[in-house]
């Protein structure tokens, strides 16, 4: 975080009167950081979808962009299911004004005062157990032995705090198991993480401690929190016109869909992508950009024939977990977690989350993209509530008429929602960058993958004198008029070349370009890559191919 605020990534909202909580800003190399990313997954989902890949059908992926309001007519959610279904129980500590997610307090008081709780040894290694607990994580297994266990003996160690593990991550492990030992037998067991129906906690809740200061009393009954933002359009502050900043952008290309069927020629499966912010009233918004209230999303609504939708889901959550490793995720922390049928949506075939080891979530994952089967609910939803018909008539399908042609079959398409944030993503890629060399003139670096990279280059004059500055930024324009829609390249004479290195490669660029006396004698220039801090000799007219090869373009 000290990294990003100091070069200009990622600063916290109005600053100045004090920040607003769950609100970010991105500085001048955040914001490029973001835009590359924006502009890597348009490019790779919309205008070239799956690098021209063909998909489960033989033929090139299809999509189209759009670009849909913030607000929208009221009835677009209550159609999707937002207004009566998008609830956190939330519940506030009167004494402390604190407020967290009453689900979080019903799982935590299962632990405490569940069938066993004599028996549950309860801190630190609860907190070790729950930090531990993860579906991915091989101990959670319920086969998984006693020997597994004890692996984790030195993160014990790190004796967190009880209080904070329950407030934590505690909503996440709903549905897991949880090894506990019983205080009775010494046996371990695995216990199952069950909230308390909202119901039952009403009854409870003055018996529930509060997890800030551990007194009873002082919680209030918990209570539906909405978590759209809503706002009133138009000069008449009337509870009637109340309208709804969008919770995702999915519900934008579902309300559109028949628009782009009719005014493009755009034929079955295709898919279409719509980027842009949303809004959401998180309870608890935390972990640096990871859960704030206002974020950006890049999605695509993927429409197909219903007998084929099981492929393209497959497709589209293998290509999506492909490609953030492309742009630089690749490794152990990146992974691909198939949700368990009980967790699925009573009109979904399959939803998997990518899902990437962030320093805060650690040992655990956070996710970063959702590919979600959604069986044709939206489109009937929307059909059901506006009265319009959304179902598509498609000429390719049906019997084979004498003339060779096809009758054609209706039917209401079913959608793979492939579901990414840029700002989970941006972050994910600045922790995956993010490297600490001790024997480095800047001991913290990002080694951000060249196509994301704010700075593609940048250009040093060795020293501001005998002709180098001049040879710099002639160099500078040259490879700046040839760069500039990747992001740019910089030129930067002041301070010691050492402290220049060290800027750059705190703020991720590739390769620094170093005019010296080579370059005055010999038109040789030294270029210094970032990750090996290696340097080699280019000759000064081959820098702009050097660069086109190492950038990949
Ligand atoms: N249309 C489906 C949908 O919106 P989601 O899993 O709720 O699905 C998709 O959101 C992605 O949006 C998430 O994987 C995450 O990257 C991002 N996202 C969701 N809530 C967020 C928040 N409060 N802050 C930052 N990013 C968020």
């Amino acid at each position: 975080m000290a990294l990003c605020k100091r070069r200009g990534f990622i600063y916290q909202a109005s600053e100045i009167y004090g920040g607003i909580n769950g609100f970010w800003d991105y500085g001048p190399m955040g914001t490029q950081l973001k835009k590359n990313l924006r502009d890597a997954w348009w490019q790779d989902m919309i205008l070239r979808p799956c690098w021209g890949r063909n998909g489960p059908n033989g033929k090139p992926v299809r999509n189209v962009g759009l670009e849909t309001c913030i607000i929208q007519h009221p009835k677009v959610w209550e159609a999707s299911g937002h207004v009566g279904g998008f609830n956190d129980p939330m519940v506030d500590d009167t004494e402390t004004k604190q407020r967290f997610r009453a689900d979080h307090l019903a799982a935590a008081h299962l632990i405490a005062t569940g069938p066993s709780r004599e028996s549950v040894v309860a801190s630190p290694l609860i907190g070790v157990a729950i930090t531990q607990l993860h579906p991915t994580a091989t101990f959670v297994d319920a086969n998984a032995s006693w020997d597994e266990f004890l692996k984790l003996d030195q993160i014990k160690k790190r004796k967190l705090h009880i209080v904070e593990a329950q407030t934590l991550v505690l909503s996440e492990l709903v549905g897991t198991s949880l090894l506990c030992q019983n205080g009775k037998t010494g046996e371990w067991e695995y216990w199952v993480l069950r909230p308390i129906p909202l119901s039952a906690l009403r009854e409870i809740y003055k018996e529930i401690p509060s997890p800030f200061t551990g007194k009873k009393g002082t919680l209030t009954e918990p209570r539906m929190f909405n978590l759209m933002f809503d706002t009133i359009p138009g000069a008449i502050r009337d509870e009637a016109n109340k309208a709804y900043l969008r919770p995702e952008t999915a519900q934008g290309v579902f309300v559109q869909f028949k628009n782009v069927v009719d005014t493009s020629r755009i034929k079955m499966p295709f898919g279409i992508g719509n980027t842009g912010r949303s809004f959401r009233n998180e309870v608890t918004p935390r972990n640096f950009t990871f859960r704030s209230r206002e974020f950006e999303q890049a999605e695509l609504e993927f429409f197909c024939h219903p007998d084929e939708s099981l492929e393209w889901y497959k497709f589209w959550r293998d290509f999506r977990m492909e490609w953030w490793k492309t742009i630089g995720l690749a490794g152990e922390n990146l992974i691909l977690r198939e949700h368990e049928k009980d967790e699925l949506s009573h009109y979904s075939q399959g939803t998997s989350d990518v899902e990437y080891r962030f320093p805060f979530t650690a040992p655990g994952f956070g996710e970063l993209e959702g590919i979600a089967h959604r069986g044709n609910y939206d489109l009937t939803q929307h059909q059901k509530v506006s009265g319009v018909k959304l179902d598509f008539f498609d000429t390719e399908r049906g019997e084979t008429l004498p003339n060779g042609g096809k009758k054609g079959e209706r039917y209401i398409p079913h959608c793979i929602e492939p579901a990414a944030g840029l700002d989970r993503g941006a972050l994910a890629l600045i922790c995956e960058g993010y490297t600490h060399d001790a024997s480095r003139a800047s001991p913290e670096f990002l080694k951000l993958h060249p196509r994301v990279a704010p700075i593609k280059a940048a250009v040093f004059p060795l020293v501001a004198k005998d002709g180098m500055p001049e040879v710099a930024e002639k160099l500078h324009t040259e490879l700046n008029d040839k760069f500039w829609k990747l992001g740019g390249i910089e030129m930067d004479e002041k301070q010691s070349i050492g402290k220049r290195y060290a800027r750059m490669d705190e703020i991720g660029t590739p390769f620094c370009i170093t005019i010296d006396g080579d370059t005055m004698s010999q038109q040789i220039v030294t270029i210094r890559n970032r990750d090996t801090a290696q340097q080699e000799k280019v000759s000064l007219d081959k820098v702009g191919a050097f660069l086109s090869e190492k950038l990949g373009v």
